[in-house]
């Protein structure tokens, strides 16, 4: 496809906004306390509104909810407390109606031990196709170079089964085992549950915990050439038979690993910059833009069509693995004082209160999310600054009810208080009654509002219309990292959107063409540049 002024159209996925969030935390439908699809549907305005582009549902599958539901019991279905399959498809369609894009998970790297697979598998005769959906050992001193990921609860990536008589391997939690991709037949079947969900409509799908798909002897089993080849089988397939979906790595890696994920264009379109987000806190703590600055240089080029997909904070902890030892030491005394704000190799808390609710620092890190080079995430209630509560256990406390109103249970649920999922928010300085939308919307200085006009400023420069907008006026553009305003100190740093490639004549209307040098400064105090 073409815009109107005959330069290539950019895919959807390149000038998005990507919202995150889970159903559940969203809005209740039916009053039980739990939020749902019937109820989520009722916010799409408001999602629209705020510029998003796109949403990316955390897993809303039957499973018995463990780790919140990246324990899947069902690859297929829906959690019958979100509601059901026809719930789901009307709000997929209700989202493309009002062009949005909608981004599911797609967790192939393991399952629920109460999937019928695994059910199945226990049970099955050793060296049967059945049993090998999974990986199994005689001894845990197997694949000892992999590392344990949820380190603060389990002590071993084997466990034993005593029905097989015999261990399994997990990445995650020990309910978790790992599906086994050497087998033919697991590989199948996930490419089944792919075209059961892009068949549905489904515009994206986020591929959870991606490097681990396969394990390697005498390696940390971490990226390993078979997962690539794999990530080429499934890209094919899709491309085959779905045009303009997208792939998105969930890659904690190093850059130069995480863009490995893109292949020559051949693998995911997207994976999420790891590295790059402890270092936006890490630079605005020590005031000096060198740990942006160095994260962005070793940062390799990737394919035209692909994209990074940025991010401030997310459903989980603010992951530590992907900085220095002495980085990650100075972040903890700097941004988790407490031990309850630590969990695993990381810091469970949400943007607001890991700033200090400082207003500007909170705009500051946005202006940074929406002008480095990928496409920007925001985590839900991220944008009215709301709380967290450090006190949920797991990751619980940044997965709280949205906070709408000043109404019952912050207009999320008519649900009996106690009835909740998860209680509100209720710390002095973050409670619900104070943080919410409705009085945002009011209040043309509120987060809120600063954040619609980030999100529109960024959409008219980069000249994209909402997903499944008219093509016309969409002119291709391209965010990169300027050179750095040396002279200004060691604070300051600009980044700014860039036209690809030359265009000499006049500049397409309703474009919003032109070049826009955003120019942030990490420093706490004014600086001037010396004449
Ligand atoms: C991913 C998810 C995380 C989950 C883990 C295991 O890292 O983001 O929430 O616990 O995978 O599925
Ligand atoms: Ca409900």
């Amino acid at each position: 496809m073409t815009t109107r002024d005959g330069e290539p159209h950019p895919p959807w996925y390149k000038d998005a906004v990507i919202y995150e969030l889970h159903v559940r935390a969203f809005c209740d439908g039916n009053a039980d306390g739990i939020g749902d699809f019937p109820g989520l549907m009722t916010t799409l305005g408001y999602v629209r509104d705020l510029g998003v582009t796109a949403l990316w549902l955390l897993p809303f599958y039957p499973s018995p909810l463990k780790d919140d539901g990246y324990d899947i019991a069902d690859f297929t279905g829906v959690h019958a407390d979100y509601g059901t399959l026809s719930d789901f498809q009307h709000f997929l369609d209700e989202a493309h109606r009002r062009g949005l894009r909608v981004i599911t998970e797609l967790v192939l790297n393991h399952t629920s031990d109460q999937h019928p697979w695994f059910q199945r598998a226990r049970h099955a005769l050793s060296g049967s196709v059945e049993r090998d959906y999974y990986v199994w050992s005689d001894t845990p001193e197997r694949y000892e170079g992999a590392r344990i990921i949820f380190r603060d609860f389990e002590p071993s990536n084997w466990s034993w089964d005593p029905v097989a008589g015999a261990y399994y391997w997990h990445r995650f939690y020990a309910h978790q085992p790992d599906l086994n991709f050497d087998n033919p037949a697991v590989r199948r079947a996930i490419l089944e549950v792919v075209d059961f969900w892009l068949g549905l409509g489904v515009d994206g799908l986020r591929l959870d915990a991606v490097p681990y798909l396969y394990e390697a002897e005498g390696t940390p089993s971490e990226n390993v050439p078979l997962t690539h080849a794999f990530l080429k089988e499934l890209r094919s397939h899709v491309d085959a038979r779905f045009p303009d979906r997208m792939l998105l790595a969930e890659a904690n890696q190093w850059p130069e690993d995480a863009a490995t994920y893109f292949g020559t264009g051949d693998e995911c379109h997207m994976a999420f910059h790891f590295p790059l987000m402890p270092r936006l806190y890490l630079a605005i703590r020590t005031e000096d833009r060198l740990p942006i600055i160095d994260v962005l240089a070793q940062t390799p080029p990737i394919p035209e069509a692909c994209q990074w997909a940025l991010f401030l904070r997310n459903h989980d902890e603010l992951t530590l693995e992907m900085v220095s030892d002495e980085e990650r030491l100075y972040l903890y005394r700097a941004f988790a004082q407490e031990p309850e704000a630590r969990v695993n190799l990381g810091i469970r808390r949400r943007l607001a209160p890991l700033l200090g609710n400082d207003r500007r620092r909170i705009e500051l890190l946005n202006a940074l999310l929406c002008s480095l080079p990928g496409t920007p995430v925001i985590y839900y209630g991220d944008e009215i600054g709301m709380g967290d509560n450090v006190y949920l256990g797991d990751r619980d406390g940044v997965r709280t009810p949205m906070q709408w109103s000043a109404d019952r249970n912050a207009g999320f649920s008519r649900a009996h208080p106690q009835q909740l999922y998860l209680p509100l928010i209720v710390d002095h300085e973050f409670h619900h009654q104070a943080v919410h939308v409705e009085a945002q919307q009011r209040n043309p200085h509120s987060l809120l509002n600063w954040m619609r006009r980030l999100l529109a400023l960024r959409r008219h420069h980069l000249g994209g219309e909402r997903a499944g907008a008219p093509a016309q006026g969409r002119a291709q553009h391209g965010l990169r990292a300027c050179g750095a305003a040396d002279a200004a100190g060691p604070a300051r740093r600009a980044f700014g959107p860039r036209r690809r490639g030359r265009r000499r004549g006049p500049r397409p209307r309703g474009s919003g063409a032109g070049c826009v040098l955003a120019v942030s400064s990490m420093s706490t105090s004014p600086r001037t540049r010396a004449a």
